[in-house]
């Protein structure tokens, strides 16, 4: 592993772009003095700098008697603090000061058919209201789980926020997987009550969220209630005694619901992310940090505005969109824009059609969907001004310099600054990142951190690696939004996060600091793979396909993709007598899309006799890594047990 950081690290980019005068000085943070102000107070006693931006930042109803409780690896923030985030979000828009902006946009949403709907902090906080009593009449408790599996509609947004309002714990599953990782996640979360819809629009398409529910259902026995938003209008299946249409439900509902005064400390929601055993994980991030952290990134890191419109693209089933496509735009009082669909539908250019049609200002997207429209063309883009833009960020996999070029050109007009945002599920918001109007960036780069954060890179004693030496990032002080555990399972969290080295949480990622201390991430290090920005565990395709009868043993790796940055290679030995064939190997993939979703389907199927192994039977993936990416196999091999298998397989790669 340290051999390929330290090769990979050898990339070198010496492009600077200084912030733009004119957007500094309009800046939150508006130079490099600012910066280096916020900077040294953060050094200098980083919890009375959290304990200030939570002051100012955030509502609370009761103060916090401590700024944090540290007991590696677990961190209370706020205790004994109270507050809600759906008031935050919400109720403290329209109060005081604040008032007018009942009449703002909270949401501006886009249907993929070209149907729209804003609503304003007013409406969404009536609707909130009522969905809250709606799921109290439902039953839920405070502390319960709600498992959502739903398009991009402003429901979706409702339904957290209504979570949120009365401490109900919400597990948003995100509507590209499939009946069985719906299951296995609501039996995890041993949920009463799923919030779903009809069906959602992608690409033209109806995708029928609600017959994959019922399918998940037939073997979770806890989930007594679903509530079916109507969004597509075909014909489903309503069982009867269990499935509520949301639209009969709303009707007689209350709009009053004042919001619960939680604990800080309040479990505000679940989400489950691949790790590197076959089975996800439900990362738990709770109340007040979570929401600190959010609103305070959102604020600087996107320099938001009472005047920005603000598209995040990535779909709310991942962390980025319940940061910052919700909680923390809406907590600033920003608007936020939601699209339901696809960016190629009717025609390549419907994200260029958006930030046009509602004048966005702030536009935050993946560097695979950034590779995609490049490939795509410029004459797409070239259709339309975008002359509404003012920042442009980037997040979910390292950006490639000459895509950074490109976004920046093309979309940003050489005009925009980029921040490229560097986190994790597990983070709850950004951790590294430029500020806008006070950084200078260079392609590829997340550059430094966020003032209060402390992360490192560090060589495998846990020692700091030297300047422009490859190792692994890790973070040494906690922050208001990193996880409090993995659901149910404290001793994962320990071994997962804590146990690589002392009192230190281990990202996962490798990386290498520059002489500008700027960071340089290199990408996972562990048997996660980062594909289009979505995160899967090798282990867990590998798991969904020796449950194919026709499969003995499997081993999956990632190889280089041009657009979706890794693409998933599996390498399959068969049982006896079974033939390999083209058409297993479609069946093969289409099984690891009923297991797990179709974003975990592998790219290339190749089957093998047997897979490289060392003596003791471990599969040798570094070598596997190298066949899939047609490289020369560096490094070691004499641990290799059997020779042959690795000349099997070239032979196979080039037949
Ligand atoms: O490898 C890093 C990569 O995405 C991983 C986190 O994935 P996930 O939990 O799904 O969250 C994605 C959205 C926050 C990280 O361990 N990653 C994320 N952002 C960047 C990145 N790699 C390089 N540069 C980034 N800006």
């Amino acid at each position: 592993m340290a051999d390929e950081i330290a090769i990979e690290s050898m990339l070198k980019e010496r492009r600077k772009f200084k912030p733009d005068a004119a957007f500094s000085r309009q800046a939150h943070v508006n130079g490099v003095t600012a910066y280096n102000r916020m900077r040294k107070e953060a050094d200098k006693n980083y919890q009375r700098y959290w304990a200030r931006l939570a002051k100012e930042n955030v509502t609370w109803f009761t103060p916090w008697k401590k700024v944090l409780s540290w007991k590696p690896p677990f961190a209370k923030w706020f205790v004994g603090a109270k507050t809600n985030v759906s008031y935050n979000c919400l109720d403290r828009h329209l109060e005081g000061e604040n008032a007018w902006r009942r009449n703002k946009a909270a949401i501006i949403w886009e249907g993929e058919p070209g149907d729209s709907r804003t609503l304003t902090y007013g409406d969404l906080h009536r609707e909130v209201c009522k969905f809250t009593n709606v799921l109290k009449g439902l039953g839920i408790k405070k502390g319960d789980r709600v498992v959502l599996y739903m398009p991009m509609v402003p429901e979706l947004a409702i339904a957290m926020l209504a979570c949120a309002r009365m401490g109900a714990v919400h597990s948003i599953i995100f509507g590209g997987f499939s009946a069985e990782s719906i299951r296995d996640r609501i039996n995890d979360a041993e949920a009463h009550t799923v919030v779903t819809a009809d069906g959602g629009w992608r690409r033209g398409q109806v995708v029928p969220l609600k017959n994959m529910i019922d399918e998940a259902l037939e073997g979770a026995k806890t989930v007594r209630n679903v509530v079916v938003v109507q969004r597509t209008g075909q014909s489903i299946l309503m069982k009867d005694g269990r499935d509520q249409w949301w639209h009969e439900l709303m009707k007689d509902a209350s709009p009053d619901c004042p919001a619960a005064k939680l604990d800080a400390e309040h479990p505000l929601f679940t989400l489950y992310t691949s790790g590197t055993t076959g089975k996800p994980k439900g990362i738990l991030h709770t109340t007040g940090g979570y929401l600190v952290h959010t609103t305070v990134t959102s604020k600087y890191i996107f320099d938001l505005k009472e005047t920005d419109t603000y598209w995040c693209t990535a779909d709310i089933g991942w962390i980025t969109g319940h940061s910052y496509v919700v909680y923390g735009i809406l907590s600033n009082g920003a608007t936020t824009v939601m699209y339901e669909g696809a960016p190629n539908h009717p025609e390549q250019d419907r994200f260029w059609e958006i930030i046009d049609k509602y004048n966005v200002t702030i536009f935050y997207t993946a560097p695979t969907a950034i590779r995609t429209f490049q490939k795509w063309g410029d004459e797409h883009v070239k259709k339309h001004s975008l002359k509404s833009l003012r920042l442009l960020g980037t997040v979910g996999e390292p950006i490639n310099p000459a895509a950074w070029m490109w976004y920046r050109k093309m979309i940003g007009k050489n005009r925009c600054p980029i921040v490229d945002t560097w986190w994790q599920t597990e983070t709850g918001g950004i951790l590294i990142s430029p500020i806008p109007g006070a950084v200078t960036t260079t392609p590829g780069t997340a550059t430094l951190p966020f003032p209060g954060i402390f992360p490192e890179v560090v060589n495998e004693a846990g020692k700091p690696a030297k300047t422009d030496e490859g190792g692994y990032l890790v973070v040494k002080r906690p922050w208001p939004g990193m996880l409090r555990g993995i659901y149910g399972d404290p001793k994962r969290y320990k071994e997962q996060y804590w146990s690589k080295f002392k009192d230190t949480y281990f990202t996962g990622d490798g990386a290498r600091r520059d002489k500008n201390g700027y960071f340089w991430i290199m990408g996972r290090v562990d048997d996660v793979m980062n594909v289009a920005g979505h995160r899967l565990s090798t282990m867990e395709i590998e798991s969904a396909l020796v449950s194919h009868p026709s499969v003995a043993e499997s081993a999956v790796v990632g190889r280089p993709d041009e657009i979706k940055g890794t693409g998933v290679v599996a390498f399959v030995s068969l049982e006896k007598g079974i033939e390999a064939s083209e058409k297993l190997q479609a069946q093969l993939k289409q099984h690891v899309a009923k297991e797990i979703g179709p974003i975990a389907k592998p790219d290339d199927i190749r089957f093998t006799d047997a897979l490289p192994k060392t003596r003791s039977g471990k599969i040798m993936r570094r070598l596997l890594r190298d066949i899939a990416a047609g490289r020369e196999t560096v490094g070691d091999t004499t641990t290799l047990e059997d020779y042959s298998v690795l000349a099997k397989l070239r032979d196979s790669d080039e037949g």
